[in-house]
């Protein structure tokens, strides 16, 4: 098949852990006998130093344009230090966001065999915890009305959600429900937020056109209690904005490193793909950054978007062989630790093989 993706890889770390997702999809449409065109574009704080903007608009476009756009991530130090600073790498993820319609962004959290005694947690609880985070990406405080009072010593942000928006990503949730162990948790705080008790009720509603799927509720304080003591009791957890936000970080911290976890936004328009770990600034150039979530996130984009399962079992096979054969980057090393670049040449042979 014939396809092209955009290629955004940011700040910090995206540049190398990008190559190497890149490296393995040439080796895949290599050995598929695929023809893959990868068309670079910029965004956050490196755009921001070219060009004054995070987010250009010839990026979006060329995102729209193309079949799967593959990220790395934004943030710079430059700037999470300078309360004043008028333009944020972030504020070009969230632009990107909102212009592409990615208002589902999925986080599936698994075990690795190989890395279960790397978990904080005890092997019992967490061996075998498989559940994917379904986060509402487009709405909430993060895009409500936000501001300060006239004084400055006041400050605001907004939680909103309308039903179009909860309806929508409830329906994404349900379905991947439907392909998995179809049970789906609704994360609120329905005791406490007008926002929540909407969630509640439009999904009580579309309880019975999805008979097949088991539904509760819980809590967001009590769920972040519970991904840690009983990680598999979960499925599908679905849940807005910022609480996904905090969610997944916990979530992806239980199976071992946060170096390993893929995700996938998906809308409206191209789907993007990318790491959970962000910029990781202090490992930037140094050739050490984990590139195994990244080379996850090329995996999903092949499932996800271009419906390639074997192709995108190739690369999980591969990172799998490199985990169970030692070759790993330093932060999950358990003797000789390896680059960011030689896991990644490792990948490729094992795809080419
Ligand atoms: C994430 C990140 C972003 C978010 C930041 C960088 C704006 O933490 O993708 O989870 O909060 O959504
Ligand atoms: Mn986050």
């Amino acid at each position: 098949m014939n396809k092209q993706i955009s290629v955004l890889p940011g700040d910090g770390i995206g540049p190398e852990v990008t190559a190497q997702a890149q490296k393995a999809l040439e080796a895949v449409a290599k050995k598929f006998g695929h023809d893959f065109k990868f068309i670079p574009v910029i965004g956050g704080a490196a755009a921001i130093d070219a060009v004054g903007d995070p987010m250009p608009k010839e990026t979006i476009d060329t995102c729209k344009q193309t079949d799967a756009v593959l990220f790395g991530a934004f943030g710079s130090p430059k700037y999470d230090n300078n309360p004043n600073a008028k333009v944020r790498p972030e504020q070009g993820l969230l632009k990107i966001r909102k212009e592409l319609g990615l208002y589902a962004n999925i986080r599936p959290i698994f075990t690795f065999d190989a890395l279960i005694h790397k978990s904080p947690i005890k092997k019992e609880i967490v061996e075998g915890a498989d559940f994917t985070v379904v986060r509402e990406l487009t709405g909430g405080m993060y895009f409500g009305m936000k501001g300060r009072t006239e004084d400055g010593n006041t400050a605001f942000d907004t939680n909103i959600y309308s039903v179009y928006e909860i309806e929508r990503i409830l329906k994404t949730a349900f379905e991947i429900a439907g392909q998995r162990r179809k049970k789906l948790l609704v994360v609120d705080k329905a005791n406490v937020l007008a926002t929540s008790r909407l969630w509640r009720e439009t999904a009580r509603r579309m309880e019975k056109d999805y008979p097949s799927i088991s539904v509760d509720y819980m809590f967001v304080d009590n769920a972040s209690m519970k991904l840690i003591t009983t990680p598999k009791d979960f499925d599908v957890i679905v849940t807005e904005n910022t609480f996904g936000d905090i969610l997944t970080d916990e979530a992806s911290v239980i199976t071992g490193s946060m170096g390993l976890m893929p995700s996938a936004s998906v809308g409206t328009y191209t789907s993007l793909f990318e790491p959970i770990h962000g910029s990781y600034p202090q490992a930037a150039g140094k050739n050490i950054a984990n590139p195994l979530a990244a080379i996850l996130s090329a995996a999903m984009l092949l499932e996800t978007s271009f419906n390639m399962n074997a192709e995108a079992k190739a690369i999980k096979d591969a990172v799998n062989l490199s985990l169970a054969q030692q070759i790993r980057t330093e932060d999950i090393a358990e003797g000789k630790a390896y680059s960011t670049t030689e896991v990644g040449e490792f990948i490729v042979n094992e795809i080419l093989k």
